[in-house]
């Protein structure tokens, strides 16, 4: 597995990637399409960025993060085609982001995922995060968005 920031070069292979994967994110109830960053975005901005895996020339998984996200580090996204999972592949990844957000200087960073996706709970949790609040009834299919964060010590 090899590792590489979005740019210019592989944005497209990320596109394809992510449009397989996308249908495993439960959607929020009220999304709000003015908010919502496009991948240009993160090719221009300085905070955000996205973390590629690549085995064999493939995009496999990413993550998305935010170095700044109102004076915090935000891990916003991760995700992995389906027969990567389960081979630490994703721990792996988000340590990765985690160490780019520490070394950012960031002393908190936050993420949030929804209620029935245990395995992304057991990964916030391996990697130091707590849970710290439950907005209810913020997923399209009525399920809570669990909200977690890293303090450093
Ligand atoms: C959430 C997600 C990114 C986790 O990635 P992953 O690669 O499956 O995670 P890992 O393999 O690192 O960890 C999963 C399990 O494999 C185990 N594992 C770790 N190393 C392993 C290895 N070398 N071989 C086998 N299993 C291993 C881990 O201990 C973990 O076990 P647990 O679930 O009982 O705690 C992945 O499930 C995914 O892409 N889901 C769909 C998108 C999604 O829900 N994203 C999160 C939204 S916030």
């Amino acid at each position: 597995m090899r590792y590489e920031k979005l740019n210019p070069k592989n944005i497209s292979d990320f596109k394809k990637f992510f449009n397989a994967v996308k249908k495993d994110f439960l959607q929020f109830r009220k999304f709000d399409p003015h908010r919502k960053k496009t991948f240009e975005d993160y090719l221009t901005s300085k905070n955000l960025n996205i973390l590629l895996a690549i085995e064999k020339n493939k995009v496999v998984g990413y993550s998305a993060y935010d170095t700044n996200y109102k004076g915090k580090g935000k891990l916003i996204g991760i995700g992995f085609l389906r027969k990567h999972r389960g081979k630490g592949n994703g721990l792996k990844l988000a340590k990765k982001v985690m160490t780019i957000l520490k070394r950012a200087g960031n002393k908190e960073i936050v993420t949030r995922t929804w209620e029935s996706n245990s395995s992304s709970q057991r990964l916030f949790k391996q990697l130091g995060f707590k849970k710290y609040k439950t907005i209810k009834n913020d997923r399209a299919n009525g399920e809570s968005t669990f909200l977690f964060r890293w303090r450093k010590e």
